[in-house]
């Protein structure tokens, strides 16, 4: 089994509850739960498996502490690390910027040399465009809890079901 760290970045607080029950559904891992805002790179070193949560605050921009942590991100090595990614957004009100962070993230770690699982079809999502989406599929899995909160816990368990085989 292999060690897991569930980093997150959150405003107001979207992210975190998502990254909880995250942790909460993977319990028999005994995740490790990290807040970017302490700005610690150990979690990104000490654990084999990082699941990263980052939301979106305005087009084409990361979570802000997110941004405060990119330039360690921009320096670490993650060779051998296994990513999945998941994105907070509101498909409603932002359809031309969905989840555009977790598209951001996606693009500095996989220069990293990880490897990143998790993909989700955007089958299902009403939105119309996406910097996370790369080759017709989101690079993680998106959540909307401002438009359609009712569908996040559904939507978590299918996707760690998709990451089990990995972990
Ligand atoms: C000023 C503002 C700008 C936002 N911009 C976007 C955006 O461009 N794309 C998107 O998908 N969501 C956008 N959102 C929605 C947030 O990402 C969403 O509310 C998210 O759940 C916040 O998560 P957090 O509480 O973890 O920070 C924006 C929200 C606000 C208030």
């Amino acid at each position: 089994m292999k060690s897991i760290a569930i980093i997150y970045g959150s405003s107001t607080e979207n992210t975190k509850v998502a990254a909880e029950k995250i942790a909460e559904q993977l319990a028999d891992y005994a995740p490790t739960l990290a807040d970017i805002y302490d700005g610690d790179e150990k979690p990104f070193l000490t654990h084999d498996v990082l699941i990263l949560g980052v939301s979106t605050w305005g087009v084409q921009d990361l979570q802000d502490d997110w941004n405060d942590f990119y330039p360690k991100l921009e320096k670490l090595d993650l060779s051998g690390k296994t990513i999945a990614l998941f994105g907070l957004g509101d498909a409603s009100i932002y359809p031309s910027s969905f989840v555009d962070a977790m598209g951001i993230l996606y693009e500095i770690v996989s220069q990293k040399g990880a490897t990143i699982i998790g993909e989700v079809s955007p089958e299902g999502y009403d939105f119309e465009y996406s910097r996370a989406v790369v080759n017709n599929k989101f690079v993680g899995l998106p959540l909307d809890d401002d438009t359609e909160p009712e569908l996040t816990d559904e939507r978590i368990a299918n996707w760690l079901e998709t990451l089990k085989p990995y972990l």
